[in-house]
């Protein structure tokens, strides 16, 4: 039978709309694991309880009464007088401490709302008492006063509730609620200390994603440690592999550097027809080793997050740009307030980015935008732009595109797309590329978590 065809029995998809009223956070959940059973406990006890136990108190007390007064009718109609009567009625009803008087006004059966076993008190004397005029339980909440006829008239028999009733039975109720109550609430505290060792993990996995190290111990309960203990790993495995490759990037650029001085000094003596041409070819090995340097350098650039005015911050840009030689104007300027950036390699990407505008395009625009929980640099060109297919292979380090388009502007080492992107991602952003609406060439946004 196919899994999906199932037309019978409730599927966790009807459900759906549940969540949507159910909290988010971990707290919250929990609380509601906790009081969710505390709550549905203590209202079945408390149903099942009133509902049988209690009634069939009332009842049987009730049931007593009822013996007792038809015991005290069936002698005074047994009398000849009412005087006769009354003595009868009497001669029971005081060992019993019941009072009667003969002959007497009727009484209108009535009760409080509130009085919950008073009902069963009523319909088990009007059940039991076949001459039961009235009962009156409120006059006097302390009393249960009934009206009976009898062959001498009216006979009133008055005698203590607590004869009929147990009292005070919403005592355990309450016991129960208020219990109930403060355990939920020892829980919850006690809760709370195992949930915090997941938030703190949570927070510093979250931080780690945006490039911070914030310190982390080892807490809680062992499924929380190992997930700790695992993330700890994580984080030290991909420091180590940082720092590796920056190691032998720059360490390679470093060493190649000697060999190549010496090469260019070896040239500058040669009296050869090829000797520009090997001038050239050592002045691009110098070139990339440089541009080696430089990447490696992006991830040994770990300046420590400042607090940056990100409006001031652009328009430094910008001018700095334009003071290089660069055609760089500013767009959009979004009123941010002062956050930490890593101002030096956020400067360093950003150049990068106007350094390719400016490369490929004759003209650059620098704008800083407000998204929906981001903020974004954008730089637009007038460029040729990169084609949707190549925008993944561009971001790759050492990817150079299509050599034609800069062969008079001199070929890059493919790296600076790759470096924005690292160091973008070092913030916990990312770096998108798209089409300049306006200028018509390539679009970078470099997107920062607010
Ligand atoms: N603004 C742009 N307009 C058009 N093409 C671009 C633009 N920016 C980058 N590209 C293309 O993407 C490729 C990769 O760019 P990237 O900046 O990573 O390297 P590069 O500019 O070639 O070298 P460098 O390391 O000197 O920056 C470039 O070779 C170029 O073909
Ligand atoms: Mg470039």
């Amino acid at each position: 039978m196919s899994q999906t065809n199932r037309p019978h029995g409730a599927n966790w998809r009807d459900f759906a709309w549940l969540k949507q009223f159910m909290p988010r956070g971990l707290y919250g959940r929990a609380a509601l694991i906790l009081i969710v059973p505390i709550v549905s406990l203590q209202l079945v006890v408390s149903v099942v309880f009133i509902q049988r136990h209690f009634n069939r108190i009332t009842v049987q007390m009730t049931d007593a009464v009822v013996a007792e007064v038809s015991l005290i009718v069936s002698q005074a109609n047994a009398s000849k007088t009412v005087d006769q009567a009354l003595e009868a009625a009497r001669r029971i009803a005081t060992p019993l401490d019941t009072r009667v008087a003969l002959p007497s006004d009727p009484v209108t059966t009535q009760r409080q709302l509130s009085d919950f076993t008073g009902t069963r008190v009523v319909s088990t004397l009007e059940q039991g008492l076949s001459d039961l005029i009235g009962v009156d339980l409120e006059t006097n909440r302390a009393l249960v006063t009934m009206a009976i006829s009898t062959d001498h008239g009216i006979l009133r028999v008055v005698l203590n509730r607590d004869r009929v009733s147990a009292t005070n039975p919403h005592q355990l109720l309450v016991l129960m609620v208020v219990t109930g109550f403060l355990m939920t609430l020892i829980a919850y505290l006690f809760l709370r200390n195992q949930l915090r060792p997941i938030r703190r993990l949570a927070r510093a996995a979250e931080a780690f994603g945006k490039g911070q190290v914030l310190p982390y111990r080892l807490a809680g309960a062992t499924e929380v440690r190992a997930a700790g203990k695992a993330f700890l790993d994580m984080r030290s495995r991909i420091d180590r592999q940082i720092e590796q490759r920056t190691l032998m990037l720059s360490g390679v650029s470093h060493d190649l550097r000697t060999p190549l001085t010496r090469l260019r000094l070896g040239l500058s003596m040669l009296e050869d027809d090829a000797r520009d041409d090997l001038q050239r070819d050592v002045d691009e090995m110098e070139r990339l080793v440089d541009g080696f340097l430089g990447f490696a350098q992006a991830d040994a650039l770990e300046d420590a997050p400042e607090q940056v005015d990100p409006v001031e911050f652009v328009h430094h840009l910008a001018e700095n740009a334009q003071r290089a030689g660069m055609n760089v104007t500013l767009g959009e300027v979004a009123d941010l307030d002062e956050r930490p950036l890593r101002r030096a390699s956020l400067e360093r990407a950003l150049d990068n980015l106007l350094g390719n505008a400016t490369r490929y395009g004759s003209r650059a625009r620098l704008s800083l935008i407000q998204g929906r929980g981001d903020l974004r640099f954008v730089i637009e060109d007038d460029g040729p732009g990169i084609a949707v297919e190549d925008r993944e292979e561009a971001l790759k380090p050492f990817a150079r595109l299509d050599k034609a388009r800069n062969q008079n502007k001199g070929s890059g080492v493919g790296l600076g797309l790759s470096i924005a992107s690292d160091i973008a991602r070092g913030h916990g952003g990312h770096l998108r590329l798209g089409d300049s609406a306006d200028l018509g060439g390539l679009k970078v946004e470099l997107v920062l978590p607010l």
